[in-house]
């Protein structure tokens, strides 16, 4: 499956530093061709002579060991894909800040492929907040990271921070291979976030939509080749490298927004959490607390921006979001057909770890024909390639 790829594999100072051998040998039984190069700190838990045999390579420990030849240059020419693992918490924040101080962390600046990275630490290390704004800086950059493994760790602690099997790790190369530009020339489409339907200049209706699947959706569709106009409302996420970003405050908006795009686009993925009602008035004044009076609120439906994209479609393929709290599957299947959507991804906001606001969803894939199908619990950015896989799927 990784027949000819030239892999390189950077190693770092963590005490999964020794499973770097097991993974060496993975990628190749996979039919991969192996460079390593090694950090300074590495050394301490595997020797370059393991993973020399292991790759049939030189092992690479110093930006001065190559001569006349310029090491990060010419290994970064030869890579088509760059793994981090285990990725120390201090080499995730020298790459986070560029830092050229050794080969590995200039072979990182030198290389314009993918880049993996395998973060491996106490659970400690690993959630604290510096190590955790340095990893989104890299997902920002377009950096793929593993999320590590939960369980008992080297230390003894218990928590996130375990490197992968290696079978999981090689498992995971092989899929961005084939993903590799698997949706170039498509125009994909996604919404994401909440809306905000104001009711007075300071007060607004608004739902717990963090924007996270969709965002994953737009950064997943643009890693695989596919041109993607990413209509947001209100989040406080970072635009995925690549994406054009349109923002769209209420409900209103996003419907001109997607309406102004869908006619030139093959896949709309409409994640946003759409207010489905707003106050039939907004208050040009802050509306005052009025003594012991209720407020009572006049709400009127929004324009149902999927059913109107289903109504016109031609070539498209449609995927909607529906959030529940009862009867899944029957709900997902009867959105599906009633809105023209070719998929509706659904999800029970009551069960913990699916929904809104975590980095993991639970959901059923529901078909208009009345298929249906349980996906395990997986975090966002996985879920946004099976849906893309499944788009992909429909397109034929
Ligand atoms: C016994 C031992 C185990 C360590 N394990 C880890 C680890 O699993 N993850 C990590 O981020 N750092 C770990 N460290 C700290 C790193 O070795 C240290 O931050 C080092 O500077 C990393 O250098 P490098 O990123 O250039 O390889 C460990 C240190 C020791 C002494």
């Amino acid at each position: 499956m990784l027949k000819g790829r030239r892999i390189l594999l950077g190693v770092t100072g963590g005490i999964a530093a020794y499973k770097a051998a097991e993974i060496v040998s993975s990628l190749r039984r996979a039919g991969a061709e192996v460079q390593v190069v090694m950090t300074r700190a590495a050394h301490n838990f595997i020797t370059p002579l393991t993973l020399a045999v292991l790759s049939g390579h030189q092992v690479h420990t110093s930006l001065f060991d190559g001569g006349a030849e310029a090491r990060h240059i010419s290994l970064a020419a030869w890579g088509e894909l760059l793994l981090v693992a285990p990725a120390t918490a201090d080499i995730i924040a020298r790459a986070a800040a560029g830092i050229a101080d050794d080969l590995l962390s200039t072979l990182l600046l030198s290389f314009d492929g993918p880049v993996v990275f395998c973060p491996a630490m106490n659970s400690k290390m690993y959630t604290h907040p510096a190590v955790q704004e340095n990893l989104s800086v890299l997902e920002r950059r377009g950096c793929h990271l593993m999320h590590p493994a939960t369980g008992r760790l080297a230390c003894g602690a218990e928590g996130p921070g375990r490197l992968p099997a290696a079978e999981v790790i090689v498992d995971y190369v092989s899929r961005l291979f084939a993903k590799q530009n698997d949706l170039a020339g498509l125009n994909v489409l996604v919404t994401a976030g909440p809306t905000r339907e104001p009711l007075d200049p300071v007060r607004y209706l608004s739902n717990r939509s963090s924007g996270k699947m969709g965002y994953a959706v737009a950064r997943a569709a643009r890693e695989r080749g596919a041109h993607v106009v990413l209509v947001s409302g209100p989040t406080a996420l970072p635009a995925p490298a690549g994406v054009r970003l349109r923002h769209a405050e209420t409900a209103d908006e996003m419907y001109e927004a997607v309406m102004a795009h869908f006619p030139d686009c093959d896949v709309l993925v409409m994640a946003a959490a759409v207010a489905d009602f707003r106050p039939a008035a907004k208050s040009e004044r802050k509306i005052k607390k009025d003594g012991k009076r209720n407020l009572v609120l006049d709400l009127v439906p929004t324009r149902d921006i999927l059913a109107a994209a289903g109504k016109i479609k031609t070539q498209q393929v449609i995927v909607g979001f529906a959030a529940e709290t009862e009867r899944l599957a029957e709900t997902a299947v009867a959105k599906a057909r009633a809105k023209g959507c070719d998929l509706v991804v659904a999800n029970d906001v009551t069960v913990p770890g699916a929904g809104f606001e975590g980095d993991t969803n639970q959901v059923i894939f529901a078909f208009p024909d009345g298929r249906t199908q349980v996906l395990p619990l997986m975090d966002k950015q996985a879920l946004a390639h099976r849906i893309l896989d499944e788009v992909k799927m429909l397109r034929g």
